[in-house]
């Protein structure tokens, strides 16, 4: 009687971590596609490439407005602050609001779910 629960409880528990995985995975290409269309034609991820934006590799920890060799906003290079998923979620719905006198042009993206891809995507780019 208890035998088929069990089975049934340690199937679960073996697929939940599976689960999380392709989730995750599911987030990071659905942010990578939005990244391509919403931001790559001013940021490259290839180190080696020059871009308009700065490089965003190791974007996520980093503090703002550091990336070595930009020439960044006043604004943006004394903002003080770190990269974290938050501070992308905010800057990404309103740059001019979030950092005042940023020279990134407005983005605007609202959405919280196209947010949460697309920093899902950066958090893997080192
Ligand atoms: C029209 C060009 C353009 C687009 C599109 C654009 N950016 Fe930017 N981005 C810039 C520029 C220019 C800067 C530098 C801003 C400054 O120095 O004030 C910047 C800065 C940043 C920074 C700060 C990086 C650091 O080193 O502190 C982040 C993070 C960022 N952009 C993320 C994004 C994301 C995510 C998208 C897409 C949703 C995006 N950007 C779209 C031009 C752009």
């Amino acid at each position: 009687m208890i035998r088929p629960i069990f089975s049934a409880l340690a199937l679960i528990c073996l697929s939940l971590p599976a689960q999380a995985e392709t989730f995750e995975k599911v987030k990071v290409d659905a942010g990578a596609e939005l990244f391509e269309t919403a931001c790559k034609r001013c940021h490259s991820v290839d180190a080696d490439k020059a871009s308009y934006g700065p490089l965003l590799n190791g974007v996520v920890g980093r503090k703002a407005g550091t990336k070595d060799g930009y020439p960044y906003s006043e604004a943006l290079e004394n903002a003080g602050f770190v990269w974290t998923p938050g501070a992308l979620r905010a800057w990404m719905e309103d740059n001019d609001a979030f950092v005042p006198g940023t020279k990134m042009r407005h983005v605007g993206i609202e959405d919280p779910t196209v947010q949460d891809f697309i920093v899902s995507y950066l958090t893997t780019l080192h």
